[in-house]
């Protein structure tokens, strides 16, 4: 497993001062570009799946959906798109989250699953977890049981996990 995930953390680049000075961002361009490195990082996310059966993926727009879909397809799940104001047709739910500068908001369509559908929620990256934790709202007004969060990328230092306390928290590399 150590050489695998050391696979995935190789393909991740830094890019200094993007998007604005001072900040490293976590590219992982390389890493989807990269066949192998790609199906590893989604094979060690079904890997470190435990309990009980995932029934469904919520996977937030925009990075989301790329390992969110592959992970679903991986492991016979069905995927749930959290997306960005106003590009889901139906009924929905939405939840506000603070950034830096102002709120943004992520919606989730009101029929998306059934009362208790064992439900993992994964995303590329978790930084500061606004979006997670507007994602993790989404999913309690929709009556999901909350398997967990599930991260590529995790920035310990922003300490995001202690205030995420409503269900376990995964993830494969740290920062
Ligand atoms: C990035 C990343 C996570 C989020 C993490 O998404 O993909 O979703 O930020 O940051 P947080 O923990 O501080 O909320 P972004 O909103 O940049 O949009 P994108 O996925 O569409 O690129
Ligand atoms: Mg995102």
């Amino acid at each position: 497993r150590d050489a695998a995930v050391a696979q995935v953390q190789g393909l991740i680049r830094d890019i200094p001062d993007f998007p604005k000075p001072g900040i490293i961002f976590k590219d992982i361009t390389p890493l989807l570009g990269d066949a192998e490195g790609f199906k590893t990082a989604v094979d060690l996310l079904a890997q470190d799946l435990q309990g009980p059966v995932t029934e469904y993926i919520v996977g937030t727009e925009s990075r989301g959906f790329i390992f969110g879909a592959a992970l679903a397809y991986r492991i016979g799940a069905g995927f749930i798109p959290v997306r960005k104001p106003g590009k889901l047709p139906s009924d929905v739910y939405a939840c506000e989250y603070q950034l830096e500068y102002g709120t943004d908001a992520l919606e989730v369509h009101r029929d998306a699953l059934g009362q208790g559908a064992r439900t993992l929620i994964v995303d590329d990256l978790l930084a500061t977890g606004g979006t997670a934790r507007a994602t993790g709202d989404l999913l309690r007004r929709l009556g999901a049981e909350m398997l967990g969060y599930s991260f590529i990328i995790e920035l310990g230092f922003l300490n995001a996990r202690e205030h995420m306390t409503d269900a376990p928290v995964h993830s494969l590399i740290q920062y």
